[in-house]
């Protein structure tokens, strides 16, 4: 998880290394953003060297800037938090003010926000405070604490920051994930394969291919932030599980087929981006096969085709494949969209220089009657649009209740 966490001048800022130790150390990247008053509290030295990445603070940086603009930053990030959170700077965020770094990427942020207020015990009962709050609290935003105790100022009341370990333990667990996921799928299952299969020839060789399932896996976290509950159906691969979605595991192509038809009654849209193994072997051995001859001939069968027999269902949910080829990209891809009867599907080149295992993507989303390209970028950012272009057309094909305002500028139909 890419946490933003910023960091405004209270006395709890001291308790801010320790804050993103322990979140470093349940996985997230933490980038952080400090206001000037911050800086009086704790130095931005002390927080790099714990972070790992250079401290910003500073709206009008033209380095920084040219580095990870404010908006890539608010782009970026899974989650804001804010840590301690002043009183002055729940006001600017109430107020929808943006005269520093922090609230301007918070304005500009699609990812939740959560903020851990810190004061003196009259300060936060200050019905001031309390009034900025409740509007913080009605838009969405999740207030962490405040803890009772002593306080820096020698009183004792409500106001005290968290402790840096329940901070971190509340936003890295599955039900902060489902307490934030209020975006346009919520409510909205969405299925997800991912990865290769493997197809054994004996019980120490396999049949496989070069997926690394970081399209499919980028493409799970971006339907999780939309706030579908997303179940993930993942062949072997290296990658950390998703935040916020279920993951089964399997490792044949008949495994995923079981797995998906096991849960595609639940699904309202169903996204195939593993790459299974079209064959099989037709025999696996049980026992290693020796080196004795030599030449062997392997004979393979055609696995089961997923993705057609959910688009093929009488109640099939809203479906979208992905067709990653060598040559006739686009060609094969309609073929595909046709031949399966799907709702969508997302074409991309695959080669010595992009596609599988690399970290960037290029990709059209194609369907009867419209397309959207995306040229090469990070997959995460790929992923978030092309989920934003699914959600479009299930909410236009299928939902009839909302019209979702998206980040998305433009579909070419
Ligand atoms: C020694 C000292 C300690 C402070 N501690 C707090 C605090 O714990 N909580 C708070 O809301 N403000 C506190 N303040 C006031 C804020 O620093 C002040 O409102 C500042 O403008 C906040 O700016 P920022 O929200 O941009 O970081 C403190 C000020 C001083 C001088």
């Amino acid at each position: 998880m890419n946490i933003v966490l910023g960091i405004s001048g209270g006395i709890a800022a001291y308790k801010t290394p320790e804050l993103v130790r322990r979140l470093r150390e349940r996985g997230a990247d933490v980038q952080i953003v400090m206001t000037a008053s911050a800086e009086e509290f704790v130095t931005p030295t002390s927080l790099q060297a714990v972070s790992g990445r250079p401290i910003r603070s500073n709206l009008w940086d033209k380095e920084a800037e040219a580095s990870m603009s404010h908006i890539e930053l608010a782009r970026w990030a899974d989650l804001v938090l804010i840590a301690p959170a002043t009183a002055e700077l729940m006001a600017r965020l109430a107020g929808g003010g943006a005269p520093d770094l922090l609230t301007t990427l918070c304005l500009a942020t699609e990812a939740p926000i959560a903020i851990a207020p810190a004061m003196n015990r009259v300060m936060w009962a200050n019905p001031a405070v309390q009034a900025n709050r409740e509007t913080l609290e009605e838009r969405g935003i999740q207030i962490l604490g405040p803890d009772v105790g002593s306080q820096a100022c020698g009183e004792t009341g409500a106001g005290r920051m968290l402790e840096p370990d329940v901070i971190a333990d509340a936003v890295c667990s599955p039900e902060f994930a489902g307490a934030v996921a209020d975006g346009i799928l919520a409510g909205r299952t969405v299925l997800v394969t991912a990865g290769p299969t493997r197809e054994p020839i004996d019980p120490v060789r396999y049949i496989t291919n070069r997926s690394s399932g970081k399209m499919g896996y980028a493409i799970a976290s971006a339907a999780h932030a939309l706030g579908a509950r997303v179940i993930l159906i993942s062949g072997p691969v290296s990658l950390p599980e998703p935040r916020g979605t279920d993951v089964v595991y399997v490792e044949t192509a008949e495994e995923m087929q079981a797995a998906t038809q096991d849960r595609v009654a639940d699904a309202d849209i169903f996204i195939a981006a593993a790459a299974v193994s079209d064959y099989r072997p037709a025999e696996t051995s049980a026992q290693k096969i020796k080196k004795t001859r030599d030449t062997i001939t392997l004979e393979l069968v055609r696995s089961p085709d997923i993705l057609a027999s959910v688009a093929a269902l009488q109640n099939a949910p809203f479906t979208v494949g992905f067709a990653a080829e060598t040559e006739n990209v686009r060609k094969y891809a309609l073929g595909k969209l046709e031949n399966k009867n799907l709702d969508m599907i997302v074409a991309n080149r695959v080669g010595s220089d992009c596609g599988f295992d690399y970290d960037d993507n290029a990709a059209e989303v194609l369907w009867k009657g419209g397309e959207k390209v995306f040229d090469k970028m990070p997959k995460s950012e790929l992923a978030a649009g092309i989920v934003d272009v699914i959600a479009v057309r299930f909410f236009e094909t299928r939902g009839d209740e909302m019209q979702p305002t998206l980040s998305i500028v433009s579909i070419k139909e």
